[in-house]
């Protein structure tokens, strides 16, 4: 089959190449899937790069997310499930059979049925970025009834985390740097949203809440004035992404606040937490609840310049289809 792959870490240009590998079969307890949509997340550049690194077993097809249809099943699986289309989440974590390839295989509870009103594309956007923003919306209980502040509200995990508290019942706001992603952040159904750079943001946002419950916190050093300033007693403040430079803790205004602090990492998170995730980003699914962000393809043959293009910061979903 076609593959892109990597057998060390380094720039895109100099370590991903496209080639031919032999198709996997799946094993017990596994389904393969003929790829149609594979997409890109930043933790797959660094991955790629070595800033994060993972090891290599001989050759790394990167790409977690994606979606298709299964073509073959493993020992212990239905047979039934072949015909299935499905969206894929976790696909190269510590295996070699990412999702940039014209197959896959997972481990069957990694390739989740996609309703028929869902389109591959948005399956393939959910994974890493839907699972995120589950995790950090409800580690720490239901948010219905609650004010939810979504840091970077058109990024990818921002999105979803907008969609999904919105099906929970919260209020949502969302921040964002400029008007394009602000219209996007309102699409995704956000109740209001203000311009983090502006000196007033804070009062923008208590003239719509008085304060905060939750915040999906995307840059906590940044942002921690702004989130401190609408945190109160139980206030939580999730955060999921590392800035260049760690922030200097401010002790005083975290006590003054009475609010808590917590950290996700998604490969670290318990399997049953993830199996929520899954349920509950399916049902959302299957309402009609989630949307994508806008797409930009990229042929399987360019793979560089998708991996190049994701590392620039794009706005929207990143797409790579193998064939
Ligand atoms: N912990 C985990 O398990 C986990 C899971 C998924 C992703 N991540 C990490 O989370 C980060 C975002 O991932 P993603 O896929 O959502 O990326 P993305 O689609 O590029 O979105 C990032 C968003 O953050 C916004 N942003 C940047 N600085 C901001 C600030 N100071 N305040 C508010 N918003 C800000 C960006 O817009 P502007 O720059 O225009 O504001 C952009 O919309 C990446 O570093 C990724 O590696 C971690």
């Amino acid at each position: 089959m076609k593959a892109a792959l990597y057998d060390r870490y380094g720039p895109a240009a100099e370590v991903l190449r496209v080639t031919e590998v032999e198709r996997p079969e799946p094993g017990p307890g596994e389904v393969r899937v003929k790829v149609a949509v594979s997409a890109l997340n930043p933790t797959d550049y660094k991955s790629r790069s070595g800033s994060t690194p993972r090891p290599i077993d001989g050759f790394q097809i990167p790409h977690h997310d994606g979606a298709g249809v299964i073509d073959a099943t493993g020992e212990g699986v239905d047979p039934a499930r072949v015909g299935q289309r499905v969206w894929l989440w976790f696909a190269a974590f510590g295996r070699r059979w990412g999702t940039a390839a014209e197959w896959t295989v997972v481990p069957e509870r990694q390739a989740v049925p996609l309703p028929g009103s869902a389109s591959l594309e948005l399956g393939a956007s959910l994974g890493v970025p839907a699972m995120t923003a589950h995790r950090c919306l409800f580690a720490d209980g239901p948010v219905t009834g609650k004010t939810v502040l979504v840091a970077g509200g058109a990024g990818a995990v921002g999105h979803f985390a907008i969609q999904l508290a919105r099906r929970a019942g919260a209020q949502v706001i969302a921040t964002v740097s400029g008007p394009e992603k602000a219209e996007l952040a309102r699409q995704a159904g956000a109740d209001a949203v203000v311009n983090y750079r502006d000196a007033d943001a804070a009062d923008q946002i208590k003239a719509v809440a008085p304060r905060v419950d939750r915040v999906v916190e995307v840059a906590l050093g940044a942002n921690l004035a702004l989130d401190l300033a609408l945190a109160g007693l139980g206030t939580v403040i999730v955060t999921y992404a590392a800035e260049a430079t760690d922030p200097v803790l401010p002790v005083r205004a975290c006590m003054t606040a009475n609010a808590l602090l917590r950290f996700i990492l998604l490969y670290g998170v318990p399997a049953d937490a993830l199996d929520h995730a899954v349920a509950d980003i399916s049902a959302a699914l299957a309402e009609g609840a989630l949307t994508g962000l806008p797409e930009r393809r990229f042929p399987l043959s360019e793979i560089v310049a998708a991996h190049e293009a994701a590392e620039a910061g794009p706005v929207g979903k990143l797409l790579v289809i193998p064939s």
